[in-house]
């Protein structure tokens, strides 16, 4: 597909190429904040059920783009579809999150597990990719997206969300080669599922690891930036003669950023913990940065909003290489309008840190 994209910002501040406004999305900008949404997820039934219908699932992803002046479209599906294809039966439990019906705990069952094939078992997902796609008409580019390795095993030994990760502590300390199996089935998993994605028409990728930074500086090495490197080794780079970017994003791994800047992605998705100036000091040179303001921000009135987008645009500098974001998704219960306060402030703060 070769439709020549009519606002190609956010690409271009990947690639460190010059813009004229800092380019914007917001993590989970499809979401329940949304009475839209929740209207759609309600038609739908429940979440899975949006995931696995391609026109609807285009129709929540399109959603906030109608609403706000957002510089990418993301995917609207979710990172646990892979271990759900893998068998552990994913479902979601009304106000707790994510669980699974068979949680991973000994060698037996993650020997047994296979590796999905993303145009079969995830199919639904690469067939949502492609109506999106279709769809935005070349108005914005298509980020597709998967969680790390390391945060999929998380929620696959934990059987959901987690206080204190024992479980796949005590699997990663006790029984490392168990945890090393699983964690290289999920890379390789992962890897073909982000392929298939770029495939199907997603121009850029994100790599979620939401629980890296549970983790010790050794530990993250070996059990989550690792497989995060490995999957990175075997991505799809270049799609329609373009660049393919890549931005990794540890949530709470700020004291990590030269290490994830090492591993060949394009750019790196920094929480609110980080100083983006600080960030930008350290690994500006090899990567784009991606953040970072607090979700809770847009609590805020929509004058403290954009005191603080100047704030991290200021602190960011002048010139290319930042893609405004929230630091984390955003949550439920912000009021649409201080999204579009938020939305409003960058597009019309940055220009000055341009040209
Ligand atoms: O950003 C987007 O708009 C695209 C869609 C998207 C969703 N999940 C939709 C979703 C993306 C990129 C994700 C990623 C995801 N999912 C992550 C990594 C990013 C992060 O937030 O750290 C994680 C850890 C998950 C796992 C997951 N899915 C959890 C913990 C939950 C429940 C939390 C909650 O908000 O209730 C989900 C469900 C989920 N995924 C929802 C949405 C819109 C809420 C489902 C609903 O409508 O009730």
């Amino acid at each position: 597909m070769t439709t020549k994209l009519k606002n190609d910002r956010y690409l271009r501040a990947l690639a460190k190429q010059p813009v004229d406004r800092t380019p914007i999305w917001m993590m989970r900008q499809a979401g329940r904040y949304l009475p839209e949404y929740r209207e759609v997820r309600k038609e739908a039934g429940d979440f899975m059920a949006l995931c696995r219908n391609a026109e609807l699932a285009c129709e929540v992803t399109l959603q906030p783009l109608r609403r706000f002046p957002l510089d990418a479209a993301i995917l609207f599906s979710d990172i646990l579809t892979i271990p759900d294809a893998m068998g552990l039966g994913l479902y979601f439990e009304e106000g707790e999150g994510p669980r699974f019906k068979h949680p991973l705990r000994d060698m037996q069952s993650i020997e047994a597990l296979p590796i999905p094939d993303p145009e079969d078992e995830l199919g639904y997902v690469m067939r949502a990719v492609s109506t999106i796609r279709r769809e935005l008409k070349g108005e914005v580019p298509l980020i597709g997206f998967a969680g790390s390795p390391w945060t999929l095993a998380t929620y696959m030994v934990e059987g959901g969300s987690s206080k204190n990760f024992s479980e796949v502590k005590k699997m990663a300390f006790a029984e490392p080669k168990m945890m090393h199996m699983l964690l290289d089935k999920l890379a390789q998993s992962v890897t073909s599922y982000l392929n298939a994605q770029v495939a199907n028409g997603a121009q850029a990728l994100m790599i979620f690891d939401t629980w890296g930074g549970v983790l010790s500086p050794r530990a993250y090495r070996e059990f989550s930036l690792r497989y995060m490197e490995q999957i990175i080794d075997g991505l799809t780079r270049e799609a329609d003669g373009r660049k393919v970017p890549v931005t990794l994003f540890t949530k709470n791994g700020g004291q990590w950023l030269e290490a994830m800047a090492a591993t060949g992605c394009d750019a790196l998705g920094i929480d609110w913990t980080t100083d983006m100036g600080e960030a930008r000091t350290r690994v500006g040179d090899k990567v784009a940065l991606q953040g970072n303001m607090d979700p809770s921000m847009l609590y805020a009135t929509p004058e403290r909003i954009r005191e603080e987008v100047e704030t991290i645009l200021k602190s960011y500098g002048q010139g290319t290489g930042q893609v405004f974001n929230l630091g984390h998704g955003i949550h439920p219960g912000v009021k649409p309008e201080n999204a579009g306060a938020f939305i409003e402030a960058v597009t019309e703060l940055s220009p000055k840190y341009h040209g």
